[in-house]
């Protein structure tokens, strides 16, 4: 498989995973759906060999769908952006990404996201009790370089621009939207990433939440693949899901857990992916034998160059004029009010779709945001 584009750093991303994934997703679906897309690294997987018409990103972090949303439909703007912030930081790292995180948490601009997740402790988004990103910067780094992001977005760009669509939605208003025709890859958050005081992920997942979402989608015959449960040495994580699913369980070797090899053990990591029954029949008629490969490619960094056309997209991004440097390094006015004060928050601009903090559907609309 060639090197995939990864331009969102994200803890959790699959894409170390996505050569062992891809052969249990039939190719000639009419849609595949990631409704907990996060980096979204089995899509541009599935994009990379064309495995479907058209493609689903969908995330119920709403500035993290819309990073995705430019990624798709306005790069140039988004790596300018990036950039911007990213030489702002220079004469003061940390304060920076102290400021940058207060701004993101009054107003979620997807800009400063990518800059906090490319800045912060292990790309590892962390929210407090209010919804609030309160994690820490890493400051042994200033966060992945412009040029490498530009390539990256510009690689991501060439495999979904003009065949995919951006929700920010809770994955149910996503399932809903699903067809027997399509295919559904998901990697929900596990149980112990969801609970507690400071939450990995914005929204929680009930392990009962997600067992109903599976039945509706088997009683439509949807075909799904699910990441969810897992060994690490012989400790396991996440919980048994019930047997009245029908769910086929394949084992795949994610590698050597790095935590596990700074302690001096030699502890492999063996994910679970669960096929659905609609999917192992497609499988089992035309498909690959329901075996995984017996070795993974891990992809390696920085191996190939971007796709060409998509070098040409942001080789259009315009003029960065040290002048423009500037003004983002003195504040970031380019959101000032005609004042000189800095605009209000933007309202009406939620942090997450559908979903209410731990889980619940409280009091939140379920509309979903689109790009
Ligand atoms: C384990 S991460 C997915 C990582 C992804 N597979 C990748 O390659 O980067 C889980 C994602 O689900 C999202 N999420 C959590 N609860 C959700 C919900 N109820 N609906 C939709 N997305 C949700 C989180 O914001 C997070 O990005």
């Amino acid at each position: 498989m060639r090197r995939i584009p990864h331009p969102i750093p994200y803890q959790g991303s699959k894409r170390h995973l996505a050569a062992a994934i891809l052969p249990y997703v039939p190719a000639g679906r009419q849609r595949f759906f990631e409704p907990f897309s996060g980096s979204a690294a089995i899509t541009l997987a599935a994009a990379d060999q064309r495995l479907a018409q058209h493609y689903v990103i969908s995330d119920v972090l709403a500035p993290l769908a819309e990073v995705w949303g430019m990624i798709v439909n306005r790069p140039q703007a988004l790596v300018e952006g990036y950039e911007d912030v990213w030489l702002s930081q220079v004469d003061d790292p940390a304060g920076t990404y102290n400021r940058m995180r207060d701004e993101f948490n009054r107003d979620h601009d997807p800009v400063k996201l990518l800059y906090l997740l490319a800045r912060c402790v292990k790309a590892s988004v962390r929210f407090n009790r209010y919804g609030e990103f309160n994690q820490s910067a890493d400051h042994r780094r200033l966060g992945m370089r412009p040029s490498i992001l530009e390539r990256e977005v510009a690689g991501a760009h060439a495999l979904l621009a003009g065949r995919t669509s951006v929700l920010a939605c809770d994955f149910r208003d996503v399932l809903a939207k699903t067809t027997p025709r399509d295919i559904v890859y998901m990697d929900p958050p596990y149980q112990g990433t969801t609970n507690g005081k400071d939450q990995r992920y914005l929204a929680g997942l009930p392990v009962g939440e997600l067992t109903e979402a599976l039945r509706r989608l088997n009683d439509r015959r949807v075909p799904f693949l699910l990441s969810y449960d897992g060994f690490r040495g012989k400790q396991r994580y996440g919980e048994d899901l019930p047997a009245e699913l029908g769910l086929r369980r394949v084992l795949l070797n994610a590698g050597r857990s790095t935590q596990a090899t700074l302690n001096g053990k030699s502890e492999v990591t063996v994910e679970s992916l669960y096929l659905s029954p609609a999917l192992v029949d497609t499988l089992t008629v035309k498909g690959p034998a329901l075996q995984p490969p017996a070795s993974f490619p891990v992809f390696g960094r920085g191996s190939a160059a971007a796709p060409s056309r998509a070098a040409r997209v942001i080789a259009r991004s315009g003029d960065r004029t040290p002048a423009r440097r500037r003004r983002w390094a003195a504040g970031h006015p380019a959101r000032r009010g005609p004042n000189g004060r800095p605009d209000a928050p933007r309202s009406g601009r939620p942090l997450g779709n559908a979903l209410t903090l731990n889980g619940t559907r409280r009091g939140l609309d379920s509309a979903c945001r689109s790009w």
